[in-house]
């Protein structure tokens, strides 16, 4: 059944748990992220990037809470990374109900102003905003932040943020990076701690891919009740899909898919698992 992110969210930080949010491009992901929230009994939020929405379009979102609608368990749909207010303004035309409105690019003055205007337009359409304070380094897609630009959310500007934006969920920015991180994940959990201590509304971590579960569990207890991963559906995604047109029998295109499906579910069972949202549904 589809969901609201937002109540996905206040239910998982009053239950101790974290909602996984994965990143989809086709029916394919789609249809893994389901499947392993039902096999799960758990919740779960499929989340579009933008560059996967310029190459979906409106069909992917229809796609997405279609499947969310058909699911069983609770599933959201959430327009990811946009720093756009064009797109988001499409995505709730499209009926979206969550958007993250990414401003972290700007300036801190500047950040305030685009999530606040996207805040008043997304609540205008009852969904709800996601927005970043600091920045998270790495590479999402088009989406490329070097090491050197990374800035850590500062605690006390976070309050500030949220009083002055309005915003529904905070995504933090702690040490976690997106994509492939250099060596050992280090996560400032003492920062983590300091910044659930002056807001209340539910955080976010970026970056979930290559974590391991003792950081899971520490940012799980610390606050965090939303987990996002998108590198490791991919890499899963590929590798399925490699073997299967470089294997010894001609590449079978049913086989394929149900080859790339059940490598990304094997994934995301993995992550409900750790984000200890099983059962939750
Ligand atoms: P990873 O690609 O590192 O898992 O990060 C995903 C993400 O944060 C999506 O917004």
């Amino acid at each position: 059944m589809r969901a609201r992110m937002l109540d996905l969210l206040s239910a998982a930080q009053h239950g101790g748990y974290a909602v996984g949010a994965f990143n989809v491009y086709n029916l394919e992901g789609v249809q893994a992220v389901i499947a392993a929230a039902e096999a799960e009994s758990s919740p779960v939020i499929l989340q579009i990037h933008p560059k996967a929405l310029l190459h979906g379009g409106a069909p992917l979102i229809v796609l997405c809470q279609t499947a969310a609608d058909e699911a069983r368990v609770p599933a959201a749909v959430h327009l990811d990374h946009s720093a756009s207010a064009e797109a988001i303004e499409r995505a709730l035309h499209l009926g979206i109900t969550s958007v993250m409105a990414d401003g972290a690019g700007l300036s801190y003055a500047d950040n305030v102003i685009f999530s606040r205007a996207m805040v008043a337009l997304a609540h205008k359409h009852g969904a709800s905003v996601e927005a970043e304070l600091g920045q998270i380094s790495g590479t999402e897609d088009d989406l490329v932040v070097a090491e050197n630009d990374a800035r850590l959310t500062d605690p006390a500007q976070a309050v500030e943020f949220v009083n002055e934006t309005g915003l529904d969920a905070l995504a933090v920015c702690i040490g976690n990076v997106h994509g492939q991180y250099r060596g050992e994940p280090q996560l400032d959990l003492a920062r983590l701690a300091e910044i659930r201590r002056r807001v209340s509304v539910p955080l976010v971590l970026h970056g979930a891919s290559g974590l391991k579960e003792q950081h899971i569990r520490e940012a799980i207890r610390l606050g965090v009740c939303k987990f996002n991963v998108n590198t490791e559906l991919r890499q899963a995604y590929l590798t399925a899909a490699r073997s299967a047109l470089t294997g010894a029998k001609p590449a079978d295109l049913s086989d394929l898919i149900a080859a790339v499906v059940a490598a990304v579910k094997t994934v995301v069972l993995d992550k409900l698992r750790l984000f200890a949202s099983g059962g939750k549904a």
